[in-house]
This record gives structure tokens, sequence and C-alpha cells, in this order.
């Protein structure tokens, strides 16, 4: 009799958690719109956009024949010099010359791009009058492209016309673009799969970027034989972005929490928010890291390592492309643009330099400490899937759980001590919180708001790690 209205109580306890819509308590979301602290409606739908994708060892061969599909006569073909002298490259071009396809070479792309390095890749772009692009490389060389290909199509735009808000206007992309084929050669931005292109914003210092489902390329070809070229620094700090765009896009407020509500489909923002479908990604993703990061970065020939994150790069792209990322990379992008005299190890360039998944992944403990409190079940099931042990670990342990857990992953692959080891002090912090704050596209996306206070205070926790 006791057994039984104990199992009672225990189903009703069962029912209570499922009716209640908070992520944290449940694993489904509400579809119906809701009113937001602020009073405003939230939203109550989100759009999957996702480039059409191959994956195959050695499907570069096939890019020749792809372009001869879309009828291209006049391709761009955009890289940065580093990356025109090594295989991936010349595997294309052979590729283009074999199919008759007329191209034209830009190698100026800049590592980490810069609003300037853009304008000069479009200038190109306008004059070549190209029918079609091909972007083989990193993030830095894709997002170029895309950016390429948008001003070009729409010459008479300003610049800021499409950059994100505040910094620029905004504005839809409206107008048709060209086809572009993205090759990427790193494991980590997932920019292939994207409708987001990054640069660093000189005149104040910080990145930011365009964002919008038109960018996007129309196929991106994987081939994971390229990755056996990256030198092991630069396959760490990609993989470290891999890391944080599943952890942010899993942990981020979710999408009908967001608001406003669209007043049109072509406002939904591309990041809108985690949601069901990102979260399989997000969650898929994470496991490879745990499973393979480690080796990829300490064996150069361990092309099923190698090859595996290469995928999760694609995998991590097409969760957070649609549900976006939070403080990480809110607080990277000051990190990047202030750099001093930071020169990155195995990057071969000539000016100073903080990686990009450097610099979203030296304040993950303190964010996601921060962040933990909002969807602390969300924060255990991460840090499991790294390797914590969580069997006796309760809600308020989640933060701290994951933090412990992130550090060792981080101090096991040689990560620099904190903001300290790249050059920044107390000083700096100011200046970093400033910068963070214009990047409210993607630092409104974390569970918990946060006041400029909290900003320095996270700046400060993660001036060093061990
Ligand atoms: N569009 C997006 O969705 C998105 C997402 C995250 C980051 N980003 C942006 O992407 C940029 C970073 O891109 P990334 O991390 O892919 O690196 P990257 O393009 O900046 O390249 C880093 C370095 O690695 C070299 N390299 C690349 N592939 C190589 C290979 N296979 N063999 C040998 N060397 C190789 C490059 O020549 C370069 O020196 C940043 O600007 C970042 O903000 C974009
Ligand atoms: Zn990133």
């Amino acid at each position: 009799m006791a057994a039984a209205r104990a199992r009672a109580v225990h189903l009703l306890r069962l029912l209570q958690r499922a009716a209640c819509q908070c992520p944290s308590h449940s694993h489904t979301y509400s579809q119906a719109p809701g009113l937001s602290p602020s009073g405003k409606t939230t939203d109550y739908a989100f759009e999957m956009a996702v480039s059409t994708i191959r994956y195959g060892a050695g499907v570069t061969k096939e890019v020749g024949m792809d372009l001869q599909n879309m009828g291209a006569k006049n391709v761009c073909l955009m890289t940065d010099k580093n990356l025109s002298q090594l295989p991936p490259v010349q595997t294309a071009m052979d590729s283009l010359v074999k199919n008759g396809i007329n191209f034209k070479v830009y190698d100026h792309v800049r590592v980490e791009p810069t609003d300037t390095s853009f304008m000069e890749a479009i200038e190109f772009a306008k004059k070549g009058a190209f029918d079609a692009f091909l972007a083989v490389g990193g993030g830095s060389t894709i997002d170029t492209c895309k950016a390429a290909n948008l001003y070009s199509s729409s010459p008479d735009s300003d610049f800021l016309d499409y950059v994100n808000a505040p910094i620029g206007k905004g504005k839809p992309v409206t107008v048709p673009l060209k086809p572009l084929i993205a090759v990427p050669t790193t494991s980590g931005t997932g920019s292939e799969t994207t409708g987001v292109a990054i640069f660093d914003y000189e005149h104040l210092k910080v990145k930011t970027g365009i964002a919008s489902r038109a960018v996007k390329p129309t196929l991106g070809l994987i081939d994971p034989l390229h990755t056996l070229h990256m030198p092991g620094r630069v396959v760490a700090n990609s993989g470290f972005d891999v890391l944080c765009h599943a952890l942010e896009s899993y942990t981020a407020l979710p999408y009908h929490m967001r608001s406003p509500c669209p007043s049109s489909p072509i406002t939904r923002p591309a990041y809108q928010g985690s949601n069901p479908i990102s979260d399989i990604w997000a969650v898929h993703a994470l496991r490879i890291v745990a499973k393979y990061l480690k080796r990829a970065v300490r064996n150069h020939d361990d092309l099923e390592a190698r090859s595996n994150m290469h995928l999760a790069s694609a995998f991590a792209g097409i969760g957070f492309g649609n549900a976006g990322v939070h403080l990480c990379h809110g607080m990277s992008y000051p990190i990047s643009g202030l750099v001093k005299t930071y020169k990155a190890k195995d990057y071969n360039v000539d000016h100073p330099l903080v990686p990009h998944g450097l610099s979203v992944v030296l304040t993950s403990p303190a964010v996601f400490t921060f962040t933990s409190q909002m969807f602390p079940e969300r924060h255990l099931k991460v840090a499991e899937i790294l390797g914590a042990d969580t069997r006796t670990a309760r809600r308020p342990d989640a933060g701290p759980v994951l933090a412990d857990t992130l550090r060792k992953f981080l101090f096991d692959l040689d990560v620099d001590d904190g903001l300290a080891a790249i050059g920044y002090s107390k000083a700096d912090i100011p200046a970093l919180v400033k910068g963070t704050l214009p990047q409210e596209r993607v630092t409104k996306l974390a569970p918990r708001p946060q006041s400029e206070e909290d900003l320095s205070a996270l700046f400060e926790a993660s001036m060093k790690l061990y």
C-alpha cells in the first residue's frame, strides 16, 4: 500500500516536471509564444538553414565538375598566402584546369580578416565580374569570400549596410548572390555551413560580422585529407572553436525565450537561440571533440582523429549557425581585436594575432561558471560528455564541475595560462568590457543577463586559468 502511494507520488512529480517548460526541467520546448521578462512577445518558431555539404577523402577533385555543372565560366578562387603554396589549393586548381574552368586567384586573404582586408577582396571581386566563387581555406578565407560575393552582388551598398547592428545597419540581404563553394581546410569554424562572416572592425578594435542566411555557401566540400597539413596549434585552436560553438549553442537562451518576435521571417536572426535540432548537432560534435581532439592535435598523421574533427566542425556549425553562440564569443571579439604583441605559435603570419579559437576558449571556465545557474542540467550534461564524473554532482555544482573539466582539458593541451599569458592585465579590463558591450547579437543569447560589472568579473577571473 505504502509502496503504491510512493509510486503515485513519484509519477505525479514526474508529470509536474514534464509539464514545466523551463529548459532546465524539460528537454522539450514549448511551441507557443510567451512573454519575455521585459513584456515583449518572444519568438515561437526557429528555422534551420544549412549549406549542402559533401564529405569524403579526396572530394576536392570534384570541385571543377561542380562548377561546370553550375554553368560557371569565370570563377574567383580565394585563399590565403600560406595555403596558396599548399596541396589543398593545388588540388582545387588542378580540378578547375582539368574541367576547363576559367579562374583567377586572390591569395591576399588576411588571417583573422579586418574591414580593410574584406574591402580589398570585395574590390577584386567587383573588378573581376565573376559568376561563381570558390574559397579554399579556414574561416578567414571562407568569410572573406562570403563578403566578396555579397558586396560584389550588391555593388551600391555601403560596407556597413549589412554589418550587424549596432555597429552596422544590419539590413536584410535581398539581392541574389553568386554560387559559392567552400572547401574548409581547418577543423573549427564550420563556416562552410553558416551564413556568418566575421571580421575585425579596426576603427573600434573589435570583431563583428555579417549574419544572413543569404551568404551561406551553396556547397561545402569537406575533404579530410586537407587536415593532414595543419600544424598542431592550428588543430588545437580551431578545435577549441568547435568546443565553444557546441557548448555555447547548447547552453544558449532557448529560441522561444528570445525577443522580439520578428514581424517577418526575413528578419528572424540567423542566431535564434538553442533549439531541439541544434542541440542534437551540438551534443554530437562535443562527443567527437571529447574523443578525438587531443589525438588530432598530437598526431599529424592520425587521419581518423583529424577526419572526425573535420566533421565535428561542420556538425557544430549546423548547430550554432542556427542557435548562435553567447558569452565566450562575445567576449572573444575584443580579446582578438585589442591584441598587442602576441604571436601565435604555428601561424605563418606577419602580424600579432590571437587565434579565434584561443580567444574564445580562455574565458570558458569563467563563463560557464556564471551561466550554469540558469540551466544547470545542461551544464552538467556537457561536463559529463567531456569526461567529468557527475554521478554525485548536484545542480549548484554544475558550474564548478564544468569549469574544472574545461581547465583540465586545456591544461592537457598546453593552452596558455589565461588572458595574462597572452598579454592582458587588469588595466585592460575596461577596454575589454567596452568591446564586449556592442556584441549584443550574441551576448543577449547568454542564458543569464550580464551587467558591466559581471563582464569585468568574468574577464578578471579569466586572467589566470590554472
Ligand atoms: N563564419 C563563421 O561561422 C565563423 C565561425 C567561427 C569563426 N570564424 C572566423 O574564422 C576565422 C578563423 O578561422 P580558422 O580558425 O579556420 O583559421 P584561419 O582561416 O584563420 O587559418 C589559420 C591559419 O592556418 C593556416 N591553415 C589553414 N588550413 C591549413 C591547412 N590545412 N594546412 C596548413 N595550414 C593551414 C592558414 O594559412 C592560417 O595561417 C576568424 O576570423 C574567426 O572569427 C568564422
Ligand atoms: Zn567561433
